[in-house]
Order: C-alpha cells, then structure tokens, then sequence
C-alpha cells in the first residue's frame, strides 16, 4: 500500500518537474534580485524593529567558507534602557529566518522579550535565507552556493556567529535555537566545541534522533527526496513558496488526502496556540529556501535514526569527505555533563516527536542533573515554542529564569 502511495507520488512529481522545466528557473520570485540584499533601509532592523520602537543594529559575518550573514541586535530595551545583562544570541530552524523571533507582539516575541528583560540580544539569519543571501565569490544562481546541509551550518554559520559576538561585546553568552537550531548546537557542542565561549544552551524543540516522526507527509517527503536524490541535488535550492517545492509540497498532501490549507500542521504537528489572524504577516516572511542537499541529510536522519554526517552514498566520496566509508557520526554522550542546558519540547511535535526526545534525553543521562532543566508542554507542537502566543509564560520566562542563573 505504502509503496504504490510512493510509486504514483513519484509519477506525479516527474510529471510536474516535466511540465514546469520549460519555464523553470528557481529564482522567478525575485527572492534573490538586488532589490532583495540587506541594505540599512530594508533590513530586519528597519521593517521589523525599529518600527517597534527598540534601537536596533545591523551586522554582517563572513564565515569560514565565504557565506555572509546578517545579523540583528536589539542592545537596549523598548523604553531604550541599555542591557545590563550577558548578550543572548538566537538561531532559528529549518524554513526559518530570524523574523520568527519578531514577528508576534512585541509582549510575544521572544528577541522582544529577552531585550525588556536586560540581555543584548542578537538575532542570527542562515545561510541562503533572505537577508543571508550574499557570499564572497558565489551567489544563490552558482550550484556551489547551495552545496550545503546542517554539517556545514554547525562548522561554519555557528562558530562564526557566536565567534562575532564573542569578539564584538568580549563577553560569553547564551545560545538559545530552535529546531534545526539545536541540532545545529549538538553537532558542534558534541565536538567540544563554542564551549568557551558560551555560559548556557536553550533548545527549543530539539532536532537530534528523527527515527520516530509521526507525520506520514514528512516521512513520504523523505522517501522522495532518497529515491530521487540525485534530482534534487540537481536542483540545489529548495524553496518552498514556488515552483518545485511549492509543487512537491502540494502534491504529498494531496496524495495522502490531507488539508493542504494547512500546510504547516502536516509537517510541524497541530499548533495548540497559534494565532491564526497573524497567519498572513508570517507568510509574508516565511517559509525561506534551504539547501536540497540539507533536506536530503535530514532524510538520511529520518530512514536511520543516526545523527551522522551527510552520507554520499558512494563509499568513494564518502573517503574523499571522511577519510573513511561510513560519514562519521555525532556522539551526543560527548557534550560535557556540567554545561547548563535548557530543553523545551511539546507533546504534539510531529518534527521532535516525543519518543526521539527520549531517546536524546538518553543520550544525556549522565547529564548532571542541576545543570539540565527540561520543560515539557503536552499541547505543543513545533512551531508553538516560536510563534505561540503563551509562549512567553509556558516557555519563554522559565528560559529566561534559567539564563539568569548563569
Ligand atoms: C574573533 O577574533 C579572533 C582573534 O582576534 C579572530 O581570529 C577571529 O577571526 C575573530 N572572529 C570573527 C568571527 O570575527
Ligand atoms: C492576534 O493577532 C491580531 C492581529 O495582529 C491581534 O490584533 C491580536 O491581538 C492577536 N492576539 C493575540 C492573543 O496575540
């Protein structure tokens, strides 16, 4: 049953790609135009802060591997108080950028509330996302711009990230991420590595082990991006709101017969709280494109359960990348026992589903136990933890009492 679904889902996208190749090019939305690059007069400060009312700076870095991202910092609160606490710097999920930490009220959402509660906040925006979209030699049009997944965002986008900050405010600070924001953290705090730099680690919706997800639309997703990788490497970019990815979107849950005016809860799980007449200023921001290759990782993660590094398939390339046949894994038993961590996850989360947060939770036992605080919400699912309109109260200030004991 399941594999003729697969099979006629399979037809259905080669017709697609077939019908819409003449007139494909992924970049028609004129998400990449000029028009598009930060610039102080349409940057996240200007349309999304400082229309709040809170002062607001732009800053660009360059990582390791040429990419250049922006970054926002809110250094003062919105009655213009300076921070007096350590800075906070918060790094959003897949599909994301850092307008998820804006977006509700400024009483809702959380880059707002941590700069009224003292810290110097800053905001980080990945690789290939709206305001990240501009790199040394490369530009989203050249197939070396999108050879990337998560790998390359935990050794590259973070430690350059939090490096900047280090430098600019010479202070530690803590890291708070969400989704593929935390697995971001756990690959490179698995590695031993940031550690001096940081004083605490929030993760909101934990992405680690993915063998348990409940969503039949993201499974068959990942099938699809297995069977036909070498597709999708094709394609390189990934973008959700046009063509093929709007398309291929569309087509798993007509297939599966599910509502695809809710896009969002087949893929994130029924968000208990969010609020639905803001629906319209969040798709003007979201969903933002990612890497193919990244959704072929995640893929990889979801079929085997493993938290390894993107696996080439070909044992040839994989000795090229790795040194050796099999991409190596992440030992999550390897993040130091006495770093304090926050976890915040929900019990409707299709993407951290609870038996995966166990299985993580497993991997932290030896964790010692007054520097890990776990924050469980029975009515949550993903993107609740970002856009919930009680988040603040169930999720946010028991974050932000935990930081302050750092
Ligand atoms: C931070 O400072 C160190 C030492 O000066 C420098 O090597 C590094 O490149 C800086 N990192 C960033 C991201 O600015
Ligand atoms: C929901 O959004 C609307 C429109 O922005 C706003 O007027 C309302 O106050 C919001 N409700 C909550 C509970 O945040």
């Amino acid at each position: 049953m399941a594999s003729t679904v697969l099979v006629s889902l399979i037809s259905i996208l080669l017709l697609c790609i077939t019908i819409t190749q003449g007139r494909n090019t992924l970049y028609t939305s004129n998400q990449f135009s000029a028009s598009s690059l930060v610039s102080t007069n349409d940057g996240i400060c200007k349309t999304m802060v400082e229309t709040q009312g809170y002062t607001c700076e732009e800053h660009k870095v360059t990582t390791q591997d040429g990419f250049i991202l922006s970054l926002q910092r809110l250094p003062a609160s919105r009655s213009g108080e300076k921070a007096n606490k350590p800075p906070v710097i918060i790094q959003h999920g897949l599909f994301s950028d850092a307008v998820i930490w804006l977006f509700n009220s400024p009483e809702e959402s959380l880059g707002f509330i941590l700069a009224d509660s003292g810290f110097d906040v800053w905001l980080v925006n990945g690789r290939g996302t709206k305001y990240s979209t501009m790199h040394t030699s490369l530009t989203p049009n050249d197939k070396a711009y999108w050879d990337w997944s998560w790998d390359e965002l935990a050794s590259y986008d973070l430690p350059a990230s939090v490096e900047y900050v280090y430098n600019y405010t010479g202070q530690k600070m803590h890291y708070a991420g969400h989704s593929q924001g935390t697995l971001m953290a756990f690959a490179a705090l698995s590695q031993g590595q940031l550690l001096n730099m940081l004083r605490s680690v929030a993760l909101l919706s934990p992405i680690a082990h993915m063998n348990q997800i409940p969503s039949i639309g993201t499974k068959l997703a990942a099938d699809l991006f297995i069977a036909n990788d070498i597709y999708w490497l094709g394609l390189r970019e990934f973008n959700p709101n046009v063509n093929v990815g709007a398309k291929f979107l569309e087509d798993i849950c007509n297939t599966l017969h599910l509502n695809c005016a809710n896009l969002m809860s087949i893929f994130t799980g029924p968000n208990c709280c969010i609020n639905s007449s803001r629906i319209d200023v969040y798709l003007d921001h979201e969903p933002q494109p990612t890497a193919t290759k990244n959704l072929i990782h995640f893929s990889q993660m979801i079929r085997t359960g493993k938290i390894a590094k993107y696996d080439y398939v070909d044992q040839a390339q994989n000795v090229q990348h790795y040194g050796q046949r099999v991409p190596p894994t992440y030992d999550l038993t390897k993040i130091p026992n006495e770093l304090p961590l926050f976890l915040g996850y929900g019990g409707k989360d299709m993407l951290a589903d609870v038996q995966d947060v166990k299985v993580l939770l497993n991997d932290l036992q030896d964790h010692d136990a007054n520097q890990l605080v776990v924050v469980f919400m029975p009515d949550y699912a993903h993107s609740d933890f970002t856009m919930g309109v009680n988040a603040k109260q169930d999720v946010y200030d028991p974050m932000i009492a935990f930081f302050n004991g750092y």
